[in-house]
């Protein structure tokens, strides 16, 4: 939201340019990206847990080379959940050392990769990888670094389908039954890997610390019982990511150094009265850094009154560049910015061009009455998981990332053609 700010007249501008230049240079539908923005979320995060900590940003919510390149500069690490996050890592020069690899079904050829790059962290996410990654690294002649996924049992207080610390669901190691306590038994017995530590991730768009302080006391839990039996104290937690960011005003987030804060303090009390030494702590913001850094703009096309209902305004994209309203039930806000209008607020719902009802961008929204045919909206806080998970539905060219910078625009992830469409299509 913060990346949309108001002009004196006319239309609205971001970092120094016209919206209704940008429409006219890059096209709409287009999600523009304040790089001064992102850059300041990542110094935040790090500043906030400091030189005895690591932040490692979550390539899934929005990932590229630049965005790479950025958190390099930044000193920000990258957690990678796939071969193609990894390839698009490494081939922006992010050391391999500086990256975690996550995913609960990840590929031999994945992991062989990942093995022989040398990434920093390869997180076991399930018994089989236990022993498939330390079988792999030791055909390889090499030890890998690896930490073991744990579910903590918190339900956290977000959509079902973004949830991951409760025990019905894909992800992680139990602790209940002594699960965890198996995995750690069987990972140290085993040559080709180097238990560092204990993961939890929670969930996702998350506001109540209550939810990462009951996972940091159980993973606490979990090093003491392992320092017991086996004598040895794991150097590192991971408490994931999940923090939630704010997509219309009802949504009150958490600052980096409130997280910080929280999260050393429990670990830290509980450390103490295990007499354990506080391990190294890490944590994977994706959303919360570049989720409120970008903002999609769209045209009006046509605009629907029905009576008694509501107006339905159609833009140029949908459910193709933000299937999170479809999918989750999100909210988001718009604003038109390319003109001023005085006309009353009129209740509208936001829809795409594509061939289906549930293609809605905002459900419930208000825009003044004289919106029309060539109007620019925006819809803030677009830039997580949107063009992350944009697809080509009824076949839609996937709108590019603009990054602006200084009053200057450049485009980081092009707008795709009928051309790089046709050429997929090889029958
Ligand atoms: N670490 C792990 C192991 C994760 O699985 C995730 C997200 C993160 C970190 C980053 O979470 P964040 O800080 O961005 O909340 N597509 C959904 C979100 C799925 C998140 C999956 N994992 C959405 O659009 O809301």
């Amino acid at each position: 939201a913060q990346t949309v700010a108001r002009a004196g007249d006319g239309g609205v501008s971001v970092g120094g340019i016209e919206v209704a230049r940008l429409a006219e240079e890059f096209g709409t539908p287009a999600y523009f990206l304040d790089e001064e923005d992102f850059r300041a979320r990542c110094a935040a995060w790090r500043d906030a847990f400091g030189p005895d900590a690591d932040v490692f940003y979550a390539g899934k919510a929005f990932l590229s080379r630049a965005v790479v390149r950025w958190l390099d500069e930044e000193g920000l690490n990258l957690d990678v959940c796939s071969g193609g996050e990894l390839a698009t890592a490494l081939s922006a020069g992010m050391p391999a050392e500086r990256i975690a690899f996550h995913g609960n079904n990840k590929t031999e050829e994945e992991i062989s990769r990942a093995v022989q790059v040398g990434v920093g962290r390869i997180v076991l996410d399930s018994f089989q990888e236990i022993a498939r990654v330390a079988h792999i690294a030791e055909g390889l002649g090499k030890r890998q670094r690896v930490q073991i996924r744990v579910t903590v049992g918190v339900e956290a207080h977000t959509h079902e389908f973004i949830a991951t610390a409760h025990e019905d669901q894909k992800f992680g190691i139990a602790l209940a039954d002594g699960q965890a306590a198996e995995a750690v038994r069987r990972a140290l017995k085993l040559d080709g890997i180097e238990l560092i530590g204990i993961h939890s991730h929670i969930g996702s768009q998350i506001f109540d610390m209550a939810g990462f302080e009951v996972a940091a006391r159980r993973v606490v839990g979990l090093l003491a019982e392992v320092r017991d039996e086996h004598g040895i104290e794991l150097p590192e937690i991971d408490l994931g990511g999940g923090l939630g960011i704010a997509y219309t005003s009802d949504d009150d987030p958490r600052e980096p150094h409130e997280i910080a804060k929280a999260l050393n303090e429990i670990v830290g009390r509980e450390c103490e009265a295990a007499s354990l030494r506080t391990p190294r702590i890490s944590v994977e913001p994706g959303r919360a850094i570049v989720g409120p850094t970008a903002f999609t703009l769209y045209t009006v096309g046509t605009v629907k009154p029905l009576e008694g209902l509501r107006t339905y305004v159609s833009v140029d994209g949908g459910m193709s560049d933000n299937i999170r309203t479809a999918l989750y039930d999100a909210e988001y806000t718009v604003a038109l910015v390319s003109r001023r209008s005085d006309a009353a607020p009129m209740l509208v719902r936001v829809v795409g061009k594509h061939c289906e009802s549930g293609d809605i961008v905002v459900k419930d929204a208000f825009l003044p009455a004289d919106v029309a045919a060539g109007d620019l909206i925006a819809v803030p806080a677009t830039g997580a998981y949107c063009r992350s998970m944009a697809s080509n539905y009824n076949h839609a060219l996937r709108p590019p990332v603009v990054a602006v910078r200084d009053g200057a625009a450049r485009v980081i992830v092009r707008r795709e053609t009928e051309e790089d469409l046709l050429r997929l299509d090889v029958g």
